[in-house]
């Protein structure tokens, strides 16, 4: 159960039998323009330590490691294209796509999603708002990200609604106390803090997604055992979500850091210890990584 892959996405899906995913998550580089990179640090005590804290004590950081990957694209849609027309390719008959995006790029991306998937396959954006860090004094400051979700067949989905979490009401009072106890479903508009940098859900690699909004999603859109795939999949929090929940996963990412981290976090769902992936050449399978006790982060 589970596999990870180093590679190019394109050339990996294109190995892929027709109607292969019960369930596609991607989540690709947002073509920001910057490099995307994230430092991992770590306090320690220190005489001539620049920082002040608790009984005046000095301390410094001390970089432990950092991870970075390109995002900038000279023509976004002309890369993310074909591998969208790949996805279409190897998904089930009852399954779900879901491209996680930002405001960058979701109008472009839903235009070409409509082609091709068809307009009468796109279901909902779904909008995660969070609420962290710095306001911009000049405009209204981005705190969301899109999700599109289409299905192959608008006529038979995988859509659990007895797996939705339930939130709190915002006004408690207005409803019974019983309804109140037992919490309302979400809408397309989802609260969720962003991965804490201190937490230890943390990778340290950048750009990683909250397992609360993945693990949504796995329990919705679809059921044990299915064949879930994220072939943007970074630090693997889909692959992780999908271990979590008795599914079965494909992860592939072409950055051997990202692989390096996949195989850490989701060595804890594994009988046997998973090896380096310094190990792999491009497009090599990693052995498979079988589910077992929950990985408690690191
Ligand atoms: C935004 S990050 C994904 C983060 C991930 N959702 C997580 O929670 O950690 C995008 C990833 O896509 C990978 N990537 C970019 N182009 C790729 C390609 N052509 N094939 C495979 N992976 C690619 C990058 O290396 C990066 O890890």
């Amino acid at each position: 159960m589970g596999r990870i892959v180093l590679g190019d996405n394109l050339h990996v899906l294109r190995t892929l039998a027709d109607g292969f995913a019960n369930l596609i998550y991607i989540d690709p580089p947002f073509n920001t323009g910057i490099q995307q990179r994230r430092t991992r640090l770590a306090t320690v005590r220190s005489e001539d330590g620049d920082r002040r804290g608790f009984k005046g004590q000095r301390y410094r950081s001390i970089e432990l490691g950092s991870s970075s990957f390109a995002d900038s694209f000279d023509d976004y849609l002309a890369f993310l294209e074909p591998r969208l027309r790949e996805a279409r390719r190897i998904l089930a008959g009852d399954g779900s796509f879901f491209l996680h995006i930002d405001y960058r790029e979701v109008h472009y991306c839903k235009v070409l999603l409509d082609q091709i998937f068809g307009r009468d396959c796109f279901m909902n954006e779904i909008i995660w708002a969070y609420d962290y860090g710095a306001r911009n004094k000049r405009r209204w400051s981005p705190k969301h990200d899109n999700l599109l979700w289409y299905v192959a067949d608008p006529a038979r989905y995988t859509y659990q609604y007895s797996e939705i979490d339930r939130i709190p009401y915002l006004a408690p009072g207005l409803v019974g106390p019983e309804k109140a106890a037992r919490g309302k479903t979400p809408t397309d508009v989802w609260w969720h803090t962003i991965v804490s940098p201190t937490g230890k859900e943390k990778t340290g690699y950048a750009t990683q997604k909250p397992l609360g909004i993945l693990e949504r999603i796995v329990r919705v859109h679809s059921r044990a055992g299915d064949m879930l795939v994220d072939f943007f999949a970074g630090s693997g929090s889909f692959g992780e979500a999908a271990a979590k929940h008795g599914r079965d996963f494909l992860l592939v990412d072409e950055n051997p850091e990202a692989i390096a981290i996949m195989q850490r976090r989701l060595s804890g769902y594994s009988a046997g210890s998973a090896a380096g992936a310094k190990n792999y050449e491009a497009g090599q399978e990693v052995p498979a990584v079988e589910r077992g006790a929950p990985d408690q982060g690191d």
